[in-house]
């Protein structure tokens, strides 16, 4: 049963946080702005609450949640952070960057929330909505994005409310899109300092390598034995064929253009990708809505956040069933 709730939206000022919190401290769900998508917040420390993400998102409970704490030492409370982890948190945080680390034994974190593994994702998020309602919580906040499973990711509340309404108790309304508008880079940190990238995100890898240029950080090379259990090939479905690298339209195509290439609707008519990221969701959801069977999206070059762009990019492009 994923219960039926009387959602209500509200502006994210001063009294609909204190709401928030409230109704989180009682083991409810609320929708809150992110600078990355929309988030589905519950107490990280009950088993029913975060019962409840799984039910409302209709989400595998394979797939295991991130952690969002308000500072590195609240991180430290819930993780045996690795030195590299440490440094990496110190350099980014707070910021689109989800550490998965070793999870201590004693932390309090329910079960659920990790999936059973003995480690934790954990981002510290740059968004004061989220901020101020993490300094408002004694507790962490379980918080996967705010949607139903495998389809489009929010990046308003007005997408959030598309699937989750009736499911969720409150949505936190920010008044203006997500700002990175693509989930958080996620490194996985092992005990003995080497990482790797399970998934692609705002913060690049050439961003982290610059930062280690001269820095204390040696990584190992990627290992291929840890992966993110949620990076399945089809994710952010828009429930329609999606074609990518189009430059021509046809006749039944939602077109999504960038660049030169025109469509129905443009991730940057300039050309810039953080733009087509912010935009990227937005562009799906309306393609979804819209009466062509059809999505053709036009080429993104594939460097700096148009990595992250295309991997989103060919989950959403590849049926459900593979
Ligand atoms: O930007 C974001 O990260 C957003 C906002 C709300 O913070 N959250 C988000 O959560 O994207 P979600 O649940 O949609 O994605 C979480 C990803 C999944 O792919 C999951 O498998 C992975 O993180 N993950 C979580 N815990 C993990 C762990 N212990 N080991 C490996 N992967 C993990
Ligand atoms: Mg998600």
């Amino acid at each position: 049963m994923s219960g039926n709730y009387a959602t209500e939206t509200v502006l994210a000022d001063t009294d609909g946080i204190a709401r928030a919190a409230r109704i989180l401290r009682d083991g409810g769900l609320v929708a809150v702005p992110t600078e990355t998508v929309y988030g589905l917040a519950a107490r990280a420390d009950s088993d029913e609450a975060v019962a409840r993400i799984y039910e409302a998102k209709d989400r595998p409970s394979f797939n295991p949640l991130i952690v969002h704490v308000r500072d590195v030492e609240q991180a430290r409370e819930l993780a045996d952070l690795p030195h590299t982890a440490d440094v990496l948190a110190d350099l980014f945080w707070p910021a689109p960057l989800t550490l998965v680390v070793p999870r201590k034994a004693q932390a309090g974190l329910t079960a659920a929330v990790t999936a059973g593994l003995d480690t934790v994702a954990l981002r510290c998020p740059d968004h004061p909505v989220m901020q101020a309602l993490l300094a408002a919580c004694e507790f962490p906040l379980a918080a996967p994005s705010a949607n139903r499973s495998g389809f489009v990711s929010p990046t308003s509340a007005a997408h959030v409310a598309m699937t989750l309404s009736g499911r969720i108790e409150l949505i936190l309304d920010d008044g203006r899109p997500c700002r990175n508008g693509l989930e958080s880079t996620i490194l996985a940190v092992r005990r003995d300092n080497s990482w790797e990238q399970l998934r692609p995100g705002p913060v690049d890898l050439d961003a982290l390598h610059r930062h280690y240029w001269d820095g204390p950080i040696d990584n190992a090379p990627p290992s291929g034995r840890i992966e993110a259990p949620g990076q399945l090939a089809s994710h952010y479905a828009p429930g329609k064929p999606v074609r990518l690298n189009a430059t021509e339209v046809a006749s039944d195509d939602f077109m999504i253009g960038f660049g030169d290439v025109s469509g129905d609707c443009t991730l940057s008519g300039r050309g810039d990708l953080s733009e087509a990221a912010a935009r990227l969701y937005a562009c799906l959801h309306e393609g979804a809505a819209s009466e062509k069977p059809r999505i053709a999206v036009a080429p993104v070059p594939n460097e700096g956040i148009g990595i992250a762009i295309n991997d989103r990019l060919r989950r959403a492009a590849t049926p459900p069933d593979q």
